[in-house]
């Protein structure tokens, strides 16, 4: 396995272009099974997570090509030769179970596994599945697999209130509520950039949908849905995680694609904590005056609160800020993996169950640490580069299913990084 090698840095300078969102286009790619015509997605990030979900859907007879270095992917599945999405995919990448609503609107019939958890929580499946059920769908759990059914004629529309907001399980409806007879209204959904731009990519694709963003979605069933040409949204979180790399080291960088609507609770996170951040023609400019930075407290939530998907890397900020900052972490029941990690680089954190209080220091010290899943590996490179002295980054696996080239993006700007085969 794989090693980042990360040394303290000095301020950086120059821009980061950012990718395509890894979790918007891990939603598009499931699209295809809605229709037997070709649906290209341009702007696609070039990540694990990505050759995953290809792999999954050829499983099922779809064709998936990667064009141009992988950033356009031609998809198309005229004839499924399949229906089962097999454990041994599916344990991999929990966003597999991302191909049952639209499996089922498409064929009336799905076997996907069931993801089980994952390192930062049990990840259950059951509102998807209620929604589906609402939907008409009759659902068979055993051995390990989701057994779905539609209704003879196929799903048809509902009215299904989400008793919590969930990305997955709004997509796996949403795709799913396209093809179903009649009207589907979805209530309390969650209104993520990425639902939008799947929204968006379903109506180029003939879809009839209203609401996304808001909290409700209304979705008039169609007979069938034909091809298009997509290109992936931004990824807000890899932006946020790049617009900290100024705020850990000092200096000033603009990542190249970012705009602040995509980010605003972040961004005012940012502003609190003393940082200059600024919307340019091309991206967003980040900048950090002298001195240590404040400290600010921070409650996930679903969109458009602060990311979950955010919270490792900015409790990396506070670990140097001047002051106590409170991270309560509402989302998952297990994402303060990365402080134990921090803690070996002298960060002063407690942890009681959601909330993490962080007490500022002067400096972290480089030192050996292990990335535990995708979003902790990264915020212990920012630490590294904000780190007196060498910090190794182990299992870096993890990184890859999220980041593009993030030994080259970062440097780009300064950073004293670099990737090794672990001795
Ligand atoms: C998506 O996961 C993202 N993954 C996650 O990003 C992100 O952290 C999460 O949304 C929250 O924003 C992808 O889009 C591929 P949820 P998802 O359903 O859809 C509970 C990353 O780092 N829940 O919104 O799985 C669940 O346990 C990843 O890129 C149920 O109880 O998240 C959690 O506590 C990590 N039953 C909460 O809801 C369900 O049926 C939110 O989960 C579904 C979810």
């Amino acid at each position: 396995m794989d090693q980042i090698i990360v040394r303290g840095n000095g301020p950086l300078k120059g821009e980061i272009p950012i990718a395509g969102a890894k979790n918007a286009c891990l939603t598009l790619m499931p699209a295809t099974l809605l229709t037997d015509q070709p649906l290209t997605l341009t702007n696609a990030p070039r990540l694990s997570d990505i050759r995953t979900m290809t792999a999954l859907l050829q499983s099922l007879g779809a064709e998936v090509a990667g064009l141009q270095e992988g950033q356009v992917l031609a998809l198309s599945s005229h004839a499924l030769t399949s229906h089962r999405a097999d454990y041994d995919i599916v344990r991999k990448m929990r966003a597999s179970i991302l191909v049952l609503g639209p499996m089922l609107a498409r064929d009336g019939v799905a076997e996907v596994s069931l993801p089980g958890g994952c390192a930062i929580g049990a990840r259950p499946v059951d509102l998807h599945l209620r929604a589906l059920e609402a939907m008409g769908a009759s659902l068979d759990l055993r051995d390990g697999y989701v057994h779905a059914r539609a209704p003879h004629g196929g799903l048809r529309g509902a009215v299904f209130e989400f008793p919590l907001v969930s990305v997955g399980a709004t997509e796996n409806a949403l795709m799913a509520a396209t093809l179903a007879r009649g009207t589907t209204v979805l209530k309390n959904v969650a209104r993520e950039p990425e639902i939008v731009d799947l929204a968006r990519c379903l109506r180029a694709m003939g879809a009839r949908i209203e609401g996304e963003g808001t909290g409700t979605l209304t979705i008039e069933g169609v007979d069938a849905l034909h091809g298009a040409t997509h290109p992936v949204v931004t990824d807000r979180i890899e932006l946020g995680t790049y617009m900290l790399a100024p705020a850990m080291c000092g200096g000033e960088v603009e990542c190249i694609g970012g705009r602040i609507e995509l980010l605003e609770a972040f961004c005012e996170k940012l502003d609190e904590a003393g940082l200059v951040v600024e919307e340019t023609a091309r991206g967003i400019k980040v900048s950090r005056p002298n001195g240590r930075v404040r400290a600010v407290n921070v409650t996930t939530a679903p969109f458009p609160g602060f990311p979950t998907d955010l919270q490792a890397q900015f409790m990396a900020l506070m670990c140097l800020a001047d002051g106590t900052s409170i991270l309560e972490e509402t989302i998952f029941e297990n994402r303060f993996m990365h402080a134990p990690e921090l803690a070996r680089m002298g960060a002063r954190i407690e942890v009681q169950g959601g909330h993490a209080t962080v007490h500022g220091v002067e400096t972290l010290r480089g030192a050996p640490v292990m990335a535990t899943d995708l979003r902790a590996s990264v915020s212990l490179i920012l630490a590294g580069m904000a780190a007196e002295g060498q910090t190794t980054v182990s299992r870096v696996y993890h990184l890859d299913r999220g980041y593009e080239h993030v030994v080259r993006k970062l440097r780009a700007v300064g950073a004293h990084i670099e990737r090794v085969k672990e001795d």
